[in-house]
């Protein structure tokens, strides 16, 4: 005969199994903290490289750390210029260089071979690396 004890039994062994059932249901895949996918980039004219590519490393190198572009999430330092629209700039590094991708992507490669007292360090990028960074921030005004 049922007592309360049983039924009490009962109910919580319903509540259980029922739990690990919904525990056992499929679960919702689990999102990154989402962020909207980045635009895909018009490249500048006559530039080699990928800026896309360049765009992706500029967060992965560690450039954003010391660098802020506009517009570009996770490029918040302050260590070194704020690279918006560098591309527009008539000279590079202190008037250094003239600003060209070619000396862009030269400096991003080296910047103490092109000027050994600046605090920008060498980052270990490769030729191709650096090419599709500066193609990246040459394409900034075309992607307003
Ligand atoms: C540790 C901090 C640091 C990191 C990391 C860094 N930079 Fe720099 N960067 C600087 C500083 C400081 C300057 C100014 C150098 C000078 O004028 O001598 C500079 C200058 C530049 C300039 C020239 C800007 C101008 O107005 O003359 C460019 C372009 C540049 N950095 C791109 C990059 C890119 C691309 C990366 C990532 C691959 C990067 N930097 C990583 C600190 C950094």
């Amino acid at each position: 005969m049922l007592n309360r004890r049983s039924l009490a039994l009962a109910a919580a062994a319903l509540l259980l199994a029922g739990c690990s059932a919904v525990a056992a249901a499929p679960q919702p895949t689990p999102r990154a903290p989402s962020e909207p996918p980045l635009p895909a980039l018009t490249p500048a004219p006559d530039v080699p490289g990928d800026p896309e590519e360049g765009r992706r490393l500029f967060l992965a190198s560690g450039c954003g750390g010391c660098h802020t572009l506009d517009g570009l999430r996770g490029a918040t330092g302050v260590a070194g210029p704020n690279l918006t629209n560098v591309a527009l700039r008539p000279t590079l590094a202190g008037e250094r260089l003239p600003n060209t991708p070619e000396n862009l992507a030269r400096w991003i490669r080296d910047p103490p071979a092109l000027k050994p007292d600046t605090p920008m360090p060498k980052l270990g990028l490769t030729d191709a690396q650096a090419r599709d960074l500066a193609a990246f921030l040459e394409s900034q005004p075309y992607n307003p």
